[in-house]
């Protein structure tokens, strides 16, 4: 089903707003928050996998899949607000077990930092702490103004999308290459615009890993060429109750490449968060 929160309820104070998600399952909460430019269709393995058990919350973030895409600017931590406030709209004021993948992973970093009494439990897979460096930065919006000027998104296809996968899925999965691409041509280009913005101005939030305190699952595609496992590693050395596991045969899209071994770590993870459910 879709979501369960009451949009008549609700007073559109600031500048935040409700997201569109897929709500499956029963038992305790787990939110999964997508990459970019992607949506929630994204976690397709995981919600039949990990919905068996409990209740998954897959978020389109603002800008992305069924969500309204907005005139800019975007933020990363404006995204986690979202978050956020599409929870509390669902009365889901409990702490969650939170997952994002890359883009997902960054909004993920900020709402715990800012909200660490929401979180139980964090997952974040194929992403980053760090900030862009200054080229990232500048390739970034030359990136977004390039998607302007084209009124479409075929410059991030056309950056992004060789990218993504490992040599093993880029020979053998030639249908899931296209289909990705395909959702990244779907994604509104107000969208596209806003999430490069909020990307290349996001803050560093490697200081903020030592006060993570609640058991972290870190997975990376061992083929992951935008957040490599050199980097991942790094990571979670800095949190101080995580685990890294390494996915072999998967790129920067560990969960949708090679669902097996991700779904079996997560769960064995969400079992130790929730040893009874
Ligand atoms: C993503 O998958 O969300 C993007 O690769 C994030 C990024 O480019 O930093």
């Amino acid at each position: 089903m879709t979501n369960r929160w009451d949009r008549a309820s609700l007073d559109a104070g600031d500048d935040s707003m409700l997201l569109e998600c897929d709500d499956v399952g029963p038992g305790p909460v787990v939110v999964l928050l997508h990459g970019f430019p992607l949506d929630s269709t994204m976690w397709e393995h995981q919600k039949g996998a990990i919905g068996s058990r409990y209740r998954v919350i897959a978020f389109d973030l603002r800008g992305h899949g069924r969500s309204v895409a907005p005139e800019g600017p975007y933020s990363i931590d404006g995204m986690a607000d979202d978050v956020i406030e599409s929870l509390d709209a669902m009365n889901l004021t409990h702490p969650i077990v939170l997952g994002g993948l890359s883009m997902g992973g960054y909004v993920a970093l900020s709402l715990i930092a800012r909200h660490p009494e929401r979180v139980k439990g964090l997952m974040l897979m194929d992403t980053r702490a760090s900030a862009d460096p200054p080229d990232a930065r500048a390739t970034r919006l030359e990136l977004a103004a390039q998607v302007e000027t084209a009124r479409n998104t075929e410059p991030v296809v056309g950056a992004m999308l060789p990218r993504l996968f490992s040599p093993t899925t880029r020979a053998r999965r030639g249908d899931l290459v296209a289909r990705v691409g395909e959702r990244m041509r779907r994604t509104p280009v107000l969208g596209v615009v806003g999430a490069l913005h909020a990307l290349a101005n996001r803050p560093d939030r490697t200081a903020d890993l030592a006060r993570i305190a609640v058991p972290t699952l870190a997975i990376v595609g061992h083929d992951d060429v935008i957040t490599p496992p050199t980097e991942m590693r790094a990571m979670t050395a800095k949190i101080p109750n995580a685990r890294l596991v390494e996915v072999a045969d998967a790129g920067h899209l560990a969960p949708l490449e090679e669902p097996g071994p991700v779904n079996e770590a997560v769960l064995a993870f969400l079992n130790t968060v929730h040893p009874t459910a």
